[in-house]
């Protein structure tokens, strides 16, 4: 690697610290009364003591036959699977599903700070025995990790699903929005990062920007429709037809 490489690689890092290290303060500054923010710190650190996610990827990532793309690592910071959750109105009758769930910060805050029961899923197996690691220390029995790739349906069965797709290839966006599809239930809510799940399935709640590990992304909330919305050009047809049918009879 040249010399101004490492350095462009070294300035990328540092802002990353910085910026990570002042949304943790605003967090403590939000959370610091919150029981729950603590503890999750807290097993955090016990289950990755000697470890760290760049390390699992670097690790198992190779073997796993997903593309850089899919491997790239980002995370959801605590504060903002809070405020998502709360968007989404989960509680305890809810199943949280966090599709690629890396440690697992987002199922855990479900746990934690809402009482639902949640699923990591995740292909890395490095990913999956922290976060259930974590979950014991937090005495989470509610939360589960399971190792599976999310492009081979079926998906575990939740009310709420979180995918934090942003650098996936477009392949592995067109497989895992096909198989949530077939595997959501109608009514379910589902947050994307990035890009919209496919209006055809999803209504729209509405977009924000939020605060992520790697910087801001657009969040997009969604319910799951009743029945899919046929497309407009296949409605006119059926009109058309229904019509000439019934001019017929
Ligand atoms: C950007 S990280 C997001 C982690 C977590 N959802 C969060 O927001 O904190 C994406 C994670 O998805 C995992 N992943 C990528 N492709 C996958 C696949 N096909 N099946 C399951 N997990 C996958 C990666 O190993 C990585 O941990």
């Amino acid at each position: 690697m040249r010399a101004t490489e490492s350095l462009e690689l070294l300035g990328v890092g540092l802002a990353n610290a910085a910026w990570v290290t002042t949304r943790t303060g605003i967090e403590l500054l939000r959370f610091g009364r919150s029981s729950w923010w603590w503890r999750l710190r807290w097993a955090m650190i016990r289950a990755w003591v000697g470890q760290t996610p760049l390390g699992v990827v670097r690790r198992e990532g190779a073997a796993s036959g997903l593309s850089e793309e899919d491997l790239v690592y980002g995370e959801t910071l605590p504060g903002t699977a809070f405020d998502l959750l709360k968007a989404l109105e989960v509680g305890s009758q809810d199943i949280v599903i966090d599709l690629g769930c890396g440690r697992g910060v987002l199922p855990l805050v479900a746990g934690l700070a809402f009482q639902a029961r949640a699923v990591g899923l995740e292909v890395l197996e490095g990913f999956v025995s922290r976060g259930r690691r974590a979950a014991e220390f937090l005495g989470l029995d509610g939360v589960d990790f399971q190792k599976g790739d999310f492009r081979e349906g079926p998906l575990p069965r939740g009310t709420v699903y979180f995918l934090a797709g942003t650098c996936l290839e477009p392949s592995s966006w067109a497989a895992v929005t096909r198989n949530l599809a077939d595997s959501a239930p109608a009514r379910a809510r589902a947050v994307s990062l990035s890009q919209a799940l496919p209006s055809a399935e999803w209504e729209a709640l509405g977009r924000r920007e939020m605060a992520f590990s790697w910087g801001s992304a657009t969040v997009f909330l969604h319910r799951r429709r009743s029945r899919p919305r046929r497309k407009r050009s296949a409605r006119r047809a059926h009109v058309r037809s229904k019509g000439s049918a019934g001019r017929s009879a």
